[in-house]
């Protein structure tokens, strides 16, 4: 669990994209959502990425798997970043969302330190948990020269808007360099994004590769995971969100013991959205067990066993 510097707490966030722009999932998913089996409430709902102004991507409601596809074990993804755009949002998902009660993250990936102050202009009056900044799409080009003081300059203009600060990094970034600049601006690392195909297939074709190759998700991913959780862990004070491939009780056991505080859940949705709300009630059941085990983080990034 982390404790942010507005009181919230996030222990289990979905993936953002996982449940679409409101949390409540994809079309296909809303039956099950209808019966109870998904339920968002027990998430902290991380809004797919919205972009300043609406941006086409690759996503077509009506032929998802264009752009994302399952692999053995994973999934591999080449939207990028297809949204109607942050003021589509704050008009059509935003009131919805608080209707309904969800605790909301909202994902943004401004390409400028100018569009990060349009963003915390359009975000400071409303009432949500966090702002996550998506430094780490793999599906768009980073051009940044200096990807360290990019994020860092992107950063510290969003909190111009007055939440707390989330950021995701990806493991084809300094990721390390990047958390350590970031101590004191953002509350949290959240590690990681999608893989880009090639660091984790090599010269294997994508079935994307018409698209770039797609980023990876899923199982294989998980040693990429857990190596930028124990990197991030030894070199920064800042509490770590894990998520990739997360799918078992094994798997937060493993992140948990590297040192996240808290995770998030992406591909799992995607491949058995009847078994992350089963994950959440397991390990908490099993935590509830060991008391002991429940270790506090608060935005400073400081923890405490106890
Ligand atoms: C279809 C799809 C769309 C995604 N869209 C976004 C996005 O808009 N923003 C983002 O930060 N991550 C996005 N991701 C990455 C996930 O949020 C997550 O970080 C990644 O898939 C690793 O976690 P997982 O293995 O649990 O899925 C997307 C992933 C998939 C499969």
């Amino acid at each position: 669990m982390i404790t942010l510097s507005n009181g919230e707490q996030v222990e289990f966030l979905t993936g953002s994209g996982a449940l679409g722009f409101d949390g409540r999932g994809w079309w296909w998913e809303y039956p099950l959502r209808w019966l109870g089996i998904l339920n968002p409430h027990e998430f902290t709902i991380v809004v797919k990425t919205l972009t300043l102004r609406p941006r086409k991507g690759n996503l077509r409601w009506y032929a998802p798997w264009r752009c994302v596809r399952l692999i053995p074990g994973g999934t591999v993804n080449a939207v990028g970043l297809t949204n109607p755009g942050v003021d589509w949002w704050i008009r059509a998902c935003y009131p919805r969302m608080r209707r309904m009660g969800l605790q909301t993250v909202v994902s943004v990936y401004p390409e400028s330190v100018e569009e990060a102050h349009a963003f915390a202009d359009k975000l400071r009056p409303l009432h949500i948990a966090a702002i996550e900044l998506n430094a780490s799409c793999p599906n768009v080009e980073h051009c940044e020269t200096d990807a360290v003081n990019h994020v860092y300059a992107i950063a510290c203009a969003l909190r111009g808007a007055g939440h707390p600060l989330i950021v995701k990094v990806g493991y084809d970034q300094p990721y390390v360099a990047i958390a350590q600049s970031l101590e004191g601006v953002a509350e949290a690392i959240h590690a990681i994004n999608a893989v880009p195909w090639r660091l984790v297939f090599g010269d294997k074709p994508s079935p994307l590769a018409r698209l770039g190759g797609g980023g990876v998700s899923g199982e294989p991913i998980r040693p990429f995971v857990r190596e930028a959780v124990q990197r991030l862990r030894d070199a920064t004070r800042l509490p770590i969100i894990a998520g990739g491939g997360i799918y078992t009780l094994h798997d937060l056991q493993e992140l948990w013991e590297l040192g996240a505080r808290a995770f998030s859940i992406g591909t799992l949705f995607l491949r058995a959205p009847w078994k992350p709300n089963r994950l959440v009630r397991a390990w908490r059941t099993q935590q509830a067990r060991q008391p002991q085990r429940q270790t506090v983080t608060n935005s400073a990034g400081k923890q405490s066993n106890g």
